[in-house]
Parts: structure tokens; C-alpha cells; sequence
């Protein structure tokens, strides 16, 4: 695991934009991994730069989506779907209809989440997975406890990630209860991973990647077992290492 440090923000995006950019240029149809919340947006703001630039193409690129939280409304601004088109989609050049995720309003879940699985096969893996973390530790939304080697399915949202999430919508109780996730097992067949995290909330669970014993109550730690994993984080984030 490689662990780089650094003092901005800025800095970060530029680290992992570089590792999806060598990637892209190696390969034009990469299959890109990729998660929601604050921590990539950096990221993807500089890999929109760097569309607008003329020095990178992700049209090519397929895109899987780690989770989706369960019952959302289709248009719901906060449905993972949604805010990857706003995120992603809108700020760089890959097409939305190349951009997968699992189907929180499946009707039969169980086998939506199969689906998914069988559609990432059928894909050829990822190449690259993007990741954030839980202040929890979780990837994904692997909570707490999840199987070291699970598959996509429907989890329960641990109360620490519904207050951490709540700042998206207007009270904690409009969060969902409900998540349909890949497993950790699923994210640790892609070929490549880089996680990124912010800020001093983050530093716990940055220790536990790091130094921790692999334990299931820290289900990023589940990445030390990975041969090549990226982590980019800024020194907050790495004040307990
Ligand atoms: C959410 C997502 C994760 C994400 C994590 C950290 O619960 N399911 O994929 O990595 O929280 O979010 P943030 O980057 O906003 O801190």
C-alpha cells in the first residue's frame, strides 16, 4: 500500500487525475470504478479540466458505481445515480449511458445486485477504483461488521454514516435506512485502487487502513490484503500515522 501525503486539496486531485489520466492515455476503454461523495469531487473537477483542456478523453471509458441507496425517487437530487451525472457526467465527457449503477428501486433486489455483478464481469473488472471512506471505515457502504468477502447487496446504514450523511438532505430522517453496495469482495477484484480522504474526521479510520489489524469493524482495512493500492490523503487526514 502506498500511502502520499499532501498539503491541499488540490494537490490530492492532481495525484489521482495523473493516475486515472496514465491510465486513460494506456488505455482508451478503461473500465473506471467510482464513488460519490465529497472526496473525489475534487478529482472529477480536475479530470473536467482536463476534458476541457484537450488532454484527456474519457469517452471511451466505461463507469461502475460502488452503492445506491434504496427507495430514493428517480429524480431525488441526492439518488447516487443522480449525483454522479451531476459530479461526473456533466464535468467530463464520458456518456451517461456508459455509466452503471445498481438499482435501488429494483423490484427484486437479490437479483439486481447479481446483475451488477454479472454486468462488471461482462465488462472485464475495473481497472481503476475510486474510493472514499466512511468515518467509520467503511468503502462503500460496507458498515461495519460487513464480510470481508461480500458481494453486492442490500445493507443497513449504520446510524454513525446517516448523521454523517444527513448534511446532504434536510433532517437525518429523510436519510435512507437502506443501501445496495458492492462488497468488499467485489472491490477487491479491480485491478488498481485509489482512495482518497480529507480532513481530520477522516484520521481514525485512515490509522486503521494503515496500521491496523484487517478486522471487519474497519472494512477499508479489508484493502491491505489488495497488491496495488494508491491511499491520497492531506495531513489531517494522516495526523494519526
Ligand atoms: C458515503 C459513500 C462512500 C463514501 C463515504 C465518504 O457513505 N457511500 O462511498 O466514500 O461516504 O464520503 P465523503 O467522501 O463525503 O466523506
Amino acid at each position: 500500500m502506498e500511502v502520499i501525503i499532501k498539503d491541499s486539496a488540490a494537490e490530492l486531485a492532481t495525484v489521482a487525475a495523473d493516475i486515472v489520466q496514465r491510465l486513460v492515455h494506456r488505455k482508451a476503454d478503461a473500465v473506471l470504478g467510482v464513488a460519490t461523495g465529497s472526496s473525489p469531487v475534487g478529482l472529477y473537477d480536475e479530470l473536467g479540466r482536463r476534458v476541457a483542456a484537450g488532454t484527456l478523453s474519457l469517452a471511451g471509458c466505461q463507469a461502475f458505481m460502488l452503492d445506491e441507496y434504496v427507495g430514493l425517487a428517480a429524480d431525488h437530487p441526492q439518488r447516487y445515480r443522480n449525483v454522479i451525472e451531476t459530479e461526473l457526467v456533466a464535468r467530463t465527457d464520458i456518456r451517461s449511458e456508459r455509466v452503471h449503477g445498481p438499482d435501488g428501486l429494483a423490484s427484486d433486489i437479490p437479483a439486481a445486485c447479481a446483475a451488477y455483478e454479472q454486468a462488471i464481469r461482462d465488462a472485464g473488472g475495473v481497472d481503476l477504483q475510486v474510493l472514499g471512506i466512511g468515518t467509520d471505515g467503511h468503502i462503500a457502504f460496507n458498515e461495519p461488521t460487513s464480510s470481508l468477502g461480500s458481494r453486492t447487496r442490500i445493507k443497513t446504514l449504520a446510524r454513525q454514516t446517516r448523521i454523517d450523511n444527513a448534511r446532504f438532505f434536510d433532517d437525518e430522517a429523510q436519510v435512507p435506512t437502506h443501501c445496495l453496495t458492492q462488497g468488499v469482495g467485489t472491490i477487491l477484484e479491480a485491478r488498481r485502487i485509489v482512495l482518497l480522504a480529507e480532513g481530520e474526521q477522516k484520521a481514525e479510520a485512515i490509522r486503521q487502513l494503515v496500521e491496523g489489524p484487517v478486522s471487519a469493524m474497519w472494512t477499508a482495512t479489508a484493502l491491505q490484503w489488495h497488491p496495488y493500492v494508491t491511499v491520497i490523503v492531506d495531513q489531517a487526514a494522516a495526523s494519526r500515522l
